[in-house]
C-alpha cells in the first residue's frame, strides 16, 4: 500500500516536471519588498520555483530588471481593491519582446474585418447564420459539456492564432458529433503557410483546413514551439474536416458573441499587455490595451454570486497561467467589450459531420446536457 502511494506520488511529480508546468502559484511576503536584498532573494526564489534554466550574468540582470517591473505591477494591482489578482508567474522576468512571442495575432490586410456595412451581413456579404438566433441561455460552459480539450501551450512561438482556430474547430466537432478529438496547431504552423511563429489570424487557418480537406490530431502531429518543414505524411492523416467559416458582423458587439457561443466555441482576437500576462485569478476588468495582438477562444459565459458577468476565455499558455489556463474576462461592458474581445471573432462551419478520425483519437465521447 505504502509502496503504491509513493509510486503514485513519484509519477505525479514526474508528470508535472515533464509538462514543465508549475501549477502552484508563487507567493511572497511584503517585507521582502523593503530592501534590494530582499527583492534579489525573492527573484532567486522565483527562479527556482519556476525551474528557470541557468543563464549568464548579463541575461540574469536583464531578467531581474524585468522581474522588478512586474513585481511593481503585481504588487500595486493586488493592493488595490480589484476584482482580479495578478501574480509572478513564469512570464514575470520577460521583456516586452519575449512576452509578445507568446501572443501572435496579426490582422488580415484591411483590418479585421473590413468595416463595410455589416450590420446585416458578415465580412463576405453573407448573412450571419446565427443572426436570428434567440435561444441564448443565461449561462453556458462548454467545458462541462465535453466540448473543450486540455489547455495547450504555444510557448515562445507567436502561434496563438493557430491555437484559437484549433480550439474552435475542436469545439464545433464536439458539438456536432459528441466526440472530443484533440487537433494539431502544429500542422497549421508548419503546413498552412499562414504565419508560422510570426503571428497570423484564425480565418486563414479555417481556410487552410477547408481547402486541405481537414486537420490531423495533436497526437499524430505534436507541438513544438518552432516552424519546421511540413510533415506531408502526417498532414495527410486527416481527423476532422471544416467546410467553411463565418465572421461575426463588424464592428463586433458582445450581443453577437452570445449568438455564436450559444452554438459553438468561438475564436476571437483581443488586446494584450503585461496585465494579461500576469493575470492570476478573478474577473479581469483591467486595462489590456493599446493593441489587439492576441487570439484566444471563448468557451462560455457566466456571472459570480454577486453579479459580476464574465466570458470564459481559454488561453494557450498552459495550465500554469491564470485559472488553470483560463481567464474570466468582464463581459457586457459596452462598445467592443473589455479588451476589445468582440472586435473580430470568427467560427468554422460544417455542412455534415466532417469526421474522419479513428475511434482511439476520441478523448471524450458523448456530451452532457445536450
Ligand atoms: C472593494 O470593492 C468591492 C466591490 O467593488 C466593494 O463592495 C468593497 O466595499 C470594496 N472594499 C474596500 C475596502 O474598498
Ligand atoms: C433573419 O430573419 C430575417 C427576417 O425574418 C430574414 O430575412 C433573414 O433571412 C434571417 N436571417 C438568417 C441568417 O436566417
Ligand atoms: C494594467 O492595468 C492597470 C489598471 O487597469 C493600468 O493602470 C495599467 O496601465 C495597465 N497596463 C500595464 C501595461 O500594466
Amino acid at each position: 500500500m505504502m509502496m503504491k502511494m509513493s509510486k503514485l506520488i513519484l509519477v505525479s511529480v514526474a508528470l508535472v516536471w515533464c509538462l514543465g508546468e508549475v501549477v502552484q502559484g508563487f507567493t511572497y511576503d511584503d517585507k521582502e519588498l523593503e530592501t534590494e536584498q530582499g527583492k534579489m532573494a525573492m527573484f532567486e526564489r522565483w527562479r527556482s520555483h519556476h525551474q528557470m534554466e541557468e543563464i549568464n550574468e548579463q541575461k540574469k540582470n536583464a531578467q531581474y530588471n524585468n522581474f522588478k517591473n512586474t513585481l511593481k505591477l503585481v504588487h500595486s494591482t493586488n493592493k488595490a481593491n480589484k476584482s482580479y489578482k495578478l501574480e509572478l508567474n513564469r512570464f514575470a522576468g520577460m521583456n516586452l519582446e519575449e512576452l509578445q512571442q507568446h501572443t501572435g495575432f496579426k490582422s488580415p490586410p484591411g483590418d479585421c474585418p473590413k468595416k463595410q456595412d455589416e450590420a446585416k451581413a458578415n465580412r463576405d456579404g453573407q448573412p450571419f447564420m446565427f443572426r436570428n438566433f434567440t435561444d441564448i441561455p443565461p449561462k453556458l460552459d462548454w467545458r462541462t459539456k465535453n466540448a473543450v480539450g486540455p489547455v495547450k501551450n504555444q510557448q515562445g512561438c507567436g502561434s496563438c492564432y493557430a491555437f484559437a482556430g484549433v480550439e474552435a474547430v475542436e469545439g464545433l466537432h464536439a458539438v456536432k458529433n459528441k466526440q472530443l478529438v484533440e487537433l494539431s496547431p502544429k500542422e497549421l504552423v508548419d503546413c498552412a503557410n499562414v504565419g508560422g511563429c510570426n503571428g497570423g489570424y484564425f480565418t486563414a487557418c479555417y481556410e487552410y483546413i477547408a481547402k486541405h480537406g481537414g486537420l490531423t490530431t495533436m497526437k499524430n502531429y505534436p507541438y513544438v514551439p518552432k516552424v519546421e518543414p511540413c510533415n506531408l505524411q502526417k498532414e495527410k492523416d486527416i481527423a476532422v474536416e471544416v467546410h467553411g467559416y463565418e465572421n461575426m458582423p463588424s464592428p463586433g458587439i458582445e450581443e453577437d458573441m452570445y449568438k455564436v457561443v450559444a452554438n459553438q466555441p468561438l475564436a476571437c482576437c483581443m488586446e494584450w499587455n503585461e496585465n494579461v500576462s500576469a493575470y492570476k485569478e478573478g474577473i479581469f476588468d483591467g486595462d489590456c490595451g493599446p493593441k489587439i495582438q492576441h487570439a484566444i477562444s471563448v468557451v462560455g459565459y457566466d456571472q459570480t454570486a454577486d453579479g459580476q458577468k464574465y466570458w470564459i476565455i481559454k488561453n494557450s499558455w498552459g495550465e500554469g497561467w491564470g485559472e488553470k489556463g483560463y481567464m474570466r474576462l468582464a463581459r457586457d461592458t459596452g462598445g467592443e467589450g473589455r479588451c476589445k474581445i468582440a472586435h473580430w471573432c470568427a467560427y468554422p462551419t460544417l455542412e455534415d459531420t466532417g469526421t474522419k478520425h479513428k475511434d482511439e483519437d476520441i478523448i471524450v465521447k458523448g456530451q452532457k446536457d445536450l
